[in-house]
């Protein structure tokens, strides 16, 4: 591996500069994603492995970060379970038939990754070759408590309280359903470990919506599962957005790294998290859209504060789609810089 700061992040090792990767960094704001846009539906961009993999190097190659991550969805494990998802242009996901109750389980299944899933695991395959060691592969999933709230609300939320109100109405079926997506999830992940992934993330973009007693029961609990049954085969990331609650709880789940949100200081979260876990994070998504000089002297103050031992350098969430490609580079740059300055 040519450049591999990413993995020596993760097990702890000094470097010589943090590397930096953006979520969500093959999207709307790259040009040459937008023309691909243009010929291919959103599953059809996930489901064939060359346009994935084409896709997931765009940022590599155009923008200069130091890892890729698969381009796809956390949706494809609800459709593998039988759910219908569509992406609706300018409005997000929308699934037609969600899921409201018991019987609606009956509609589910524990899928086998290797038939349903297999063109993540292609395009994971195809996408190592092409790297051919420029930069490690991150592969991800949605957490269960993330996918349950577009199984059951059917669409984005900014509350997702249907989806709450189904876990505190029926939690015996709320928490069979998250079973499911757990085993289902587990077996996704360790068959994108096999198919080349270095790395998995795992996104809980809606943790931060339950209180500290819900997140223990509806997703925590559920994570420390995969989390646990990862280990030792790959390195993981737990990002939970909003979950600063949680950092001291789930550094103790085995995961090599915890996602930081902007909405908390590099210094409360190393006091929550403890020392012996690696960050990732925070730049807020939006301060992209600022100016050049404004972000460079963001990041600077970014690095300070979480050193450069044990951080990997991320923004909080997202990459916004209007973010102009030249401020994203100016990130990324403004990291690499900041060690020739930092020796
Ligand atoms: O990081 C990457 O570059 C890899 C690609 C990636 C996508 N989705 C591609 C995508 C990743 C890691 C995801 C994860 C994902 N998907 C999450 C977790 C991360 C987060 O942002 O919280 C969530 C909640 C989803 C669900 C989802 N997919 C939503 C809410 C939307 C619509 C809103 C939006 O941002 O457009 C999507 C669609 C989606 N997934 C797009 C992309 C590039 C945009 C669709 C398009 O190009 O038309």
């Amino acid at each position: 591996m040519k450049n591999d700061l990413l993995l020596r992040a993760l097990k702890g090792e000094k470097l010589e500069r943090p590397p930096v990767w953006m979520m969500r960094q093959a999207g709307r704001y790259l040009p040459d994603y937008m023309k691909l846009k243009e010929k291919y539906s959103f599953f059809e961009r996930c489901r064939q492995p060359e346009l994935s993999a084409a896709i997931t190097l765009q940022p590599v190659d155009q923008v200069g970060v130091d890892a890729a991550i698969i381009f796809s969805d956390i949706l494809v494990v609800p459709q593998a379970m039988g759910l219908e998802v569509q992406m609706v242009e300018g409005r997000g996901p929308y699934l037609p038939d969600p899921i409201q109750q018991d019987k609606d389980l009956e509609r589910l299944r524990i899928p086998d990754v290797d038939e349903s899933l297999g063109y993540v695991f292609d395009a994971l395959r195809l996408t190592k070759q092409m790297l051919n060691g420029r930069a490690p592969l991150i592969g991800f999933a949605g957490s269960p408590w993330t996918l349950l709230c577009y199984m059951v609300q059917g669409k984005g939320s900014k509350t997702f309280d249907e989806a709450k109100a189904f876990c505190f109405t029926q939690p015996q079926t709320a928490h069979r359903l998250l079973q499911m997506i757990t085993d289902a999830t587990i077996a996704y992940l360790k068959g994108q470990v096999r198919a080349g992934a270095d790395v998995v993330q795992l996104f809980d973009s809606w943790g931060g919506l339950l209180s500290p007693a819900d997140f223990e029961e509806f997703s925590l609990q559920y994570m420390r599962q995969i989390l646990h049954a990862l280990k030792g085969e790959t390195l993981t990331v737990l990002f939970a957005k909003g979950a600063w609650f949680a950092l001291e709880q789930m550094s103790e789940t085995g995961a090599d790294a915890l996602g930081i949100d902007w909405c908390i200081t590099p210094k409360i979260a190393r006091q929550f998290a403890g020392n012996r876990i690696t960050l990732q994070g925070n730049f807020d998504p939006a301060r992209l859209l600022g100016p050049i000089p404004a972000i460079q002297k963001g990041v600077k103050d970014m690095i300070d504060a979480f050193g450069t031992e044990r951080y990997i350098a991320n923004l909080g969430h997202g990459i916004l789609p209007n973010v102009p490609v030249d401020h994203a580079r100016a990130f990324v740059d403004a990291v690499k810089n900041y060690s020739r300055v930092a020796q």
